[in-house]
């Protein structure tokens, strides 16, 4: 890694211990053991183990740390001041349908604020990271959002809605709005911090999604903001669910998106 930051060196050794037995996993999909959370929400013992090596790496650097992970929930959870935020597997229904498209993500705040980030996609052999004010780096290449500025001629990720979501019809409104104003078809990869990350390398112009959690999210904000692009959040009174409802771009497309994003369920087409 080209940084020199003790917080990414901590974060990439636990990402990299962890991914091993990821892709052991990985390789060994019907011998995990699947439980359900919600409908077609999962979570397997590979989730779980990835996770606590991840907690034991964080936790062996700084044990006082506060950390909020997926499955774990919160530990040290009086330390606002320095948080780890960590989704063991973003893309669990791919991982266990053996979809080669999850990653493990790690954000990493101080003082409320999100500071660095860290995206591996452990098939790819991808590492996307970045700390606040020295830009994104995708392996040792500096990444930069694209440079596209017509929201017609850009590839845009989503996701979702789930299938128990309240706002279901509203956000498949959206998908349709949004579907049929762009020439190339949306893109829908099935792992958020992954999709955050192809915005940031400008494979992707654009992203939204309604009802993410933080863990989804807290790494790639990091990554796309120093990659030069820009994250909003829409309709935040929802957040009082502790569910984000995030649009990133390239910045020069967003306001085309958000405009299309809000105009939705009001003005159906
Ligand atoms: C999910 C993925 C997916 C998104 C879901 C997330 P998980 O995370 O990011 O792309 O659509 O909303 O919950 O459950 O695989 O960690
Ligand atoms: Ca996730
Ligand atoms: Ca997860």
């Amino acid at each position: 890694m080209r940084i020199n930051s003790p917080k990414l060196n901590i974060m990439y050794k636990a990402c990299m211990k962890a991914s091993k037995s990821l892709i052991r996993d990985f390789g060994e999909i019907e011998k995990l053991q699947v439980s359900t959370k919600g409908p077609g929400d999962f979570v397997s013992s590979a989730d779980k183990r990835t996770e606590k090596i991840i907690i034991e790496e964080l936790l062996k650097a700084q044990p006082d740390y506060g950390i909020l992970s997926e499955e774990a929930g919160f530990i040290n959870e009086k330390n606002k001041n320095n948080r780890w935020i960590v989704d063991p597997i973003d893309g669990t229904s791919n991982f266990l349908n053996g979809i080669p498209q999850f990653s493990i993500s790690i954000g990493y705040e101080e003082e409320n604020k999100l500071k660095t980030g860290i995206i591996y996609d452990p098939i790819k052999n991808e590492l996307f990271f970045a700390e606040t004010g020295n830009g994104s780096f995708l392996n040792n290449s500096r990444i930069r959002v694209s440079k596209k500025n017509k929201l017609i001629n850009s590839i845009i990720g989503t996701g979702g809605p789930r299938s128990e979501s309240k706002y279901k019809n509203e956000i498949l409104q959206e998908y349709s709005n949004i579907s049929k104003y762009v020439n190339i078809p949306l893109r829908k990869y099935g792992s958020a911090s992954l999709d955050l990350a192809n915005v940031a390398c400008g494979r992707f112009d654009g992203f939204w999604q309604r009802e993410l959690s933080y863990w989804d999210v807290a790494a790639g904000i990091v990554i796309i903001k120093e990659a030069g692009g820009f994250v909003d959040f829409i309709e935040k009174e929802d957040l009082q669910s502790k569910k984000m409802n995030l649009v990133a771009s390239n910045s020069l497309i967003h306001k085309e998106l958000i405009d299309l994003i809000s105009k939705k369920n009001i003005e159906k087409n």
